[in-house]
């Protein structure tokens, strides 16, 4: 799977770091083009000869070389299928967080478009500080890819979590996550997906809505775009913009019903289609023009049920086109989200619980079971949001 893919090692000062050789050689004998950018510090662990001597291409340490030619990190970055960083340190886990560029290879990684994947390796305690989980959980929030560092002996002798994953098994991850489905899989798709919470006006000044954050919807839209699917991302009002690279239509709303005229406008033409947001069911039935005042001890707000988009498109749906759904339940969650397969017309529903901890809103995880039209089920692990969304986008290309 790896054969002919640019497989770009970004190599940190990590005692790990002479594992890159044996990391090096697979990726080559999987006839994957290898190059290998290293900091200074990485050197003191490994020789820059021994990695271009089994890359078979010069190895990049600095902007220029000692001929004074330029080593653009722009075109590394753009050359690249995917960046491995492996090991990665703290310290250079600090900078990719804080986008920091002090040296080529921390350049490279704000540089590159591609997929990046990130080894951590350290020791137990630097590992488990809380610094280096907050930098590493906005590594993954931001749509980076992290192999967790294994249990074990340490360098130092200390007993835990902290050593580079095996070659063998970052390799495994590769084929895993960013060669399947191919690349250029879903080249010339055009594909919708809404994200983000709905809010409902009750006042000039005040609004119901719920906890979405958009994060699922956007690592949708980022895993649709990296394998060549034309998307336009319908959102609701969010903090967190999603960052993505490459061709894709932003269209911004606010209430239910915005929502809901914009994706119906939208679907037609598309090969698949994603309900990811959060839409409220219930909206005030009126928008009072002035601020309401705290007159009375108690306040009543009529709430009317909104259109649900969803069973529109299933509706609406023309020969070939594939409707996706999510279901966010507390209890019988299975029966639920069957029902909502069936009457909205869906082809595949994404389950969530939220019984089950670091799924659903705000998380960077999530946990899914997903049923598709045919009667087939899988259940999946608690993973990263961009995880589940390659799973998802699997099981979409299965229906294709
Ligand atoms: N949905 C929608 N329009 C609505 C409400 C929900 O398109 N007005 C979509 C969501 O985007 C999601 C799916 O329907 O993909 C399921 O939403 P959920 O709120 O869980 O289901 P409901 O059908 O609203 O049922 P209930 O709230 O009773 O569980």
């Amino acid at each position: 799977m790896l054969a002919g893919k640019n497989i770009l090692l970004g190599i940190t000062g990590s005692i790990a770091a002479y594992k890159c050789a044996f990391l090096v050689r697979l990726l080559v004998k999987q006839g994957a083009n290898v190059k290998v950018v290293m900091t200074s510090a990485a050197q003191q662990f490994i020789t820059p000869l021994t990695l271009s001597t089994l890359s078979k291409n010069p190895v990049l340490t600095q902007y220029a070389d000692e001929e004074g030619n330029w080593n653009s990190h722009v075109e590394l970055g753009l050359w690249a299928d995917v960046m491995l960083i492996a090991p990665a340190s703290a310290n250079t886990i600090t900078k990719l967080a804080y986008g920091l560029c002090d040296n080529l290879l921390t350049a490279t990684y704000l540089s590159a478009r591609c997929p990046v994947v990130i080894s951590p390796a350290m020791d137990l305690d630097m590992y488990q500080h809380p610094s280096t989980l907050a930098n590493i959980q906005k590594l993954r929030s931001i749509g980076n890819l992290i192999i967790p560092a294994t249990n074990g002996e340490l360098a130092s002798g200390l007993i835990g979590q902290g050593r580079m994953a095996e070659p063998e098994d970052i390799i495994a991850f590769l084929e895993e996550h960013l060669f399947y489905p191919t690349q250029d899989q879903l080249k010339g798709k055009k594909v919708l997906i809404t994200a983000g919470p709905t809010v409902e006006p009750i006042d000039p000044v005040r609004y119901i809505s719920n906890h979405s954050t958009g994060k699922m919807g956007f690592a949708l839209a980022q895993q649709f775009v990296r394998m060549g699917a034309e998307v336009t991302l319908i959102k609701g009002p969010t903090l967190q913009q999603p960052h993505i690279n490459g061709a894709i239509k932003v269209i911004e709303v606010g209430s239910a019903a915005e929502m809901f005229d914009a994706t119906t406008r939208e679907f037609t033409g598309k090969d698949i289609t994603v309900m990811a947001a959060a839409v409220a069911d219930y909206t005030p039935a009126d928008v009072a023009e002035k601020k309401i005042k705290k007159d009375g001890q108690t306040l009543e707000l009529a709430l009317v049920k909104t259109r649900d988009i969803l069973a529109e498109l299933g509706r609406q749906k023309a020969e070939g086109q594939i409707l996706v759904g999510f279901a966010l339940e507390t209890n019988d969650e299975e029966a639920h989200a069957q029902v909502k397969l069936r009457k909205k017309n869906l082809d595949l529903i994404v389950l969530n619980s939220l019984r089950d901890a670091g799924a659903g809103f705000g998380h960077d995880t999530n946990r899914i079971t997903l049923l598709d039209n045919k009667g087939g089920k899988k259940q999946f692990e608690l993973k990263s949001k961009t995880e589940v969304a390659l799973d998802i986008i699997k099981a979409i290309t299965e229906q294709l």
